[in-house]
């Protein structure tokens, strides 16, 4: 089981659970949902591959039926990610498929699937890509205190110590990787600390918050000025290994870096020599490739690498936020067709 379906699994246990804050968190997209080009016919809505309560009430909420997988199928509630495959098999077998909802911000999963339609042929794909912004952009701005402040190795010692280091947030200067829900939420949050805020994006287009936006052909010009560097970029062809040798060989020595989108972004090999040389301050990951990463990698030996598993949003905080975003997209496909999370199948996000 991958991570994701397994936070899928947990979050289907925790969905169907007493225990949810449902209202904690919100989501920044919802209520802007744009009509896609091709908008879905009506039809029934199947559930697959696995039903729960929690998740098939928010279809219910929406104002839809739910049926079972059938030729008369028009928009479909997908929660696995491991499974992708048989959704392939699905939508090869059912034409009629018009609307798919994925169930994370990242399809990279799912690319397969959405590689096929990259030609714009194939069902609307919606995803909950923005959803998680606030627990995420929070976990990544835990992550950023705690490289500079050495929390990882700070942690790993058993008495006082007689060291007096770590660095301050304060008046840094900050290059995020990505110009989505997530970053969002991170440039939000970082308001307080007096940062300076680069964003290297895609395409082009000012960054609401940051001081200044680019796009990825300059991201060489922007490391050698990063103190901090968050990826929060989608996974995909473009992006893996984004931060390699090279990148890593320009950043200053005490710059932390912090991932919180997906492992494929950094070349962790490299990432581990550039900390074994201590040519990097430190790094906060909460994403690795693969994941589990494996007990012998060598970033798990390093005591300015922080590894958080995967836990920047927990199952009881997706499963409210997902159930909300299905909710609204049942409302968008039976009525004003307005589809919050509109996944593009050629660029892959
Ligand atoms: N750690 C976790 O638990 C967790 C949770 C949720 C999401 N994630 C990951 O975080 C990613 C971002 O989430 P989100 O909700 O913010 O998604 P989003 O709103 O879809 O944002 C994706 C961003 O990636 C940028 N991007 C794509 N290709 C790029 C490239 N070549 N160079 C620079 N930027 C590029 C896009 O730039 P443009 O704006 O220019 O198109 C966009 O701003 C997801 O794709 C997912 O993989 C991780």
């Amino acid at each position: 089981m991958t991570t994701s379906d397994r936070m899928v699994a947990s979050a289907t246990f925790a969905a169907d659970a007493a225990f949810l804050l449902t209202d904690q968190h919100r989501d920044p997209l919802a209520g802007q949902g744009r009509v896609p080009a091709r908008p879905p016919q009506l039809g029934p809505i199947a559930v697959l591959p696995h039903a729960s309560a929690f998740f098939t009430e928010a279809v219910i909420a929406g104002g839809a039926e739910i049926g079972e997988l059938s030729p008369e199928t028009r928009g479909l509630v997908w929660l696995s990610e491991q499974r992708a495959d048989e959704l392939d098999e699905i939508l090869q077998t059912h034409p009629g498929i018009g609307w798919v909802q994925l169930p994370w911000a990242g399809v990279d999963g799912f690319a397969t699937v959405l590689a096929r339609f990259a030609d714009g042929s194939g069902p609307l794909f919606t995803s909950a890509k923005g959803a998680y912004s606030e627990p995420v952009a929070e976990h990544a701005v835990a992550l950023t205190q705690a490289v500079l402040r050495e929390l990882a190795p700070k942690a790993r010692v058993d008495r006082w110590a007689p060291v007096r280091t770590g660095l301050s947030l304060y008046g840094r200067h900050v290059v995020i990787v990505g110009a989505g829900g997530i970053a969002t939420e991170i440039i939000r949050l970082l308001q307080p600390y007096r940062v300076r805020i680069t964003v290297v994006r895609r395409s082009a287009g000012s960054m609401p918050g940051a001081d200044r936006t680019v796009t990825t052909r300059e991201l060489h010009a922007v490391l050698p000025e990063a103190e901090v560097l968050i990826l929060a970029a989608a996974a995909t062809d473009e992006t893996r290994a984004l931060i390699a040798a090279r990148e890593l060989a320009l950043l200053p020595p005490t710059a932390a870096l912090v991932n919180i989108a997906r492992g494929s972004l950094v070349d962790q090999d490299a990432l581990a020599e550039a900390l074994r040389e201590k040519r990097l301050l430190g790094a906060g990951l909460d994403v690795t490739t693969p994941e589990p990463l494996p007990a012998e990698h060598a970033l798990w030996s390093q005591a300015r690498c922080l590894i958080t598993s995967h836990s920047a949003d927990t199952p009881e905080m997706t499963a409210p936020l997902l159930a909300r975003r299905i909710t609204e997209n049942v409302r968008a496909f039976l009525g004003d067709r307005r589809f919050v999370g509109i996944v593009d199948p050629a660029s892959g996000y």
